[in-house]
């Protein structure tokens, strides 16, 4: 049997932010019996990833395309490789058999066919917590939170730690797990409703909109006057040369993102060197994947969070594979708030 497989493509190359005429929606056949002997998973996609980091995918050129797999230049007018949750329709694989339900590399499209198998990151076992949790809070994206905070920050109680794009998927678990570790925690965001959503809901002790503050060595110097010892950066750019400038001696940083930095090639952050050697600042980048063997560490912490409602989920849900050009973009725009989601919908 054969499906009509949609699928979300590049339709050119970039240079700067996306809009949603690079993208483009097309049409394709998959069948749904795997060759045997092939190891395959056949996968109804539910939940697809929207993450900022396939914009340098997308370019012509980034540094990130020659360092990992996952981070590859992507070719036009194929689907686009993601992470989300889906049900397995049809398995040549002994690991997996219909109606099993996984967190994988999938793609933003309808249908995937996982080749071996080897795309398959894990069974979801339980439906205790809804489905699209596998993508955000217990996915790879609640795991960049955890392992980067533990494991790259080093948090001790007391320690005065900063988070920027601190409403969205990563940044809002960084901060709720410093809180859970007794940190004090400020946070900023690009406008007032997710300041506020910061300190009333998620818990912050404090939190500022950065596109208000004109001067912003001297407003992170306003929320830590005895200074960082942890700056968790999803930025780059001014707001990492900021936190730097306020950091104590024998800091943390740890490098996830760099988002401002883009979709503007001409921003690139060049934080005080000196200060840096005199305050033994460590500035250290990470992938989440680094930490992979920490996975199920995080599932069983995390999970025990949630069930004592300890850890506020945020989620930003979009309904059908038309919505995702949108949604991708959105996130250069600071639309979402939360972890930005396609769910897929099937007749
Ligand atoms: N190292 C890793 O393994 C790893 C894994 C996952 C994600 N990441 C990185 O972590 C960061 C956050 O990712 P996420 O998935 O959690 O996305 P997200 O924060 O949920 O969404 C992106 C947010 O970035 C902010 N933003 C957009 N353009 C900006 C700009 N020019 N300057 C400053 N802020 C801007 C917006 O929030 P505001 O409205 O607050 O500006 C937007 O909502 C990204 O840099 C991503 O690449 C790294």
């Amino acid at each position: 049997m054969e499906v009509h497989n949609r699928y979300v493509s590049l339709k050119n190359h970039i240079n700067e932010a996306p809009s949603e005429s690079d993208l483009e929606i097309k049409t394709t056949t998959l069948s749904l019996e795997p060759k045997e002997g092939s190891g395959d998973v056949i996968v109804k996609n539910l939940y697809l990833s929207i993450d900022p980091y396939q914009v340098n995918r997308m370019k012509f050129y980034s540094s990130s395309q020659e360092t990992s797999s996952f981070s590859q230049r992507l070719p036009l007018g194929q689907a686009i490789d993601a992470n989300g949750v889906g049900e397995v329709v049809a398995s040549d694989n002994a690991g997996y058999k219909k109606g099993d339900l996984v967190a994988a590399l999938i793609g933003w499209e309808e249908y995937t066919n996982i080749h071996g198998g080897g795309g398959v990151f894990r069974k979801i076992e339980s439906t205790e917590f809804p489905l699209s949790y596998h993508v955000g809070v217990l996915g790879l994206s609640g795991f960049t939170a955890y392992a980067g905070f533990q494991y790259v920050c080093k948090p001790k109680k007391g320690d005065k730690v900063f988070v920027s794009t601190a409403s969205g998927s990563v940044g809002s678990m960084v901060g709720q797990y410093a809180k859970l570790a007794g940190c004090y925690t400020v946070g900023c965001a690009g406008s007032k409703k997710k300041v506020d959503l910061l300190k009333d809901k998620l818990g912050f002790d404090e939190a500022f909109n950065y596109r208000d503050e004109p001067d912003l060595k001297a407003t992170v110097k306003r929320y830590f006057p005895d200074g960082i010892d942890i700056y968790f950066d999803n930025v780059g750019g001014e707001m990492l040369e900021a936190a730097v400038a306020n950091m104590n001696v024998f800091g943390r940083i740890g490098v996830c993102g760099a988002i401002s930095e883009y979709t503007d090639s001409t921003k690139r952050a060049a934080p005080d060197t000196l200060a840096i050697i005199y305050k033994r600042i460590t500035i250290q980048g990470f992938l989440a994947a680094d930490y992979l063997q920490s996975y199920s560490e995080f599932i069983k912490d995390t999970s025990n969070y949630l069930r004592q409602g300890e850890i506020h989920v945020l989620e930003d849900i979009s309904l059908g594979l038309e919505s995702l050009p949108s949604a991708f973009v959105g996130l250069f725009r600071g639309d979402n708030v939360g972890k930005k989601i396609v769910q897929v919908i099937h007749d």
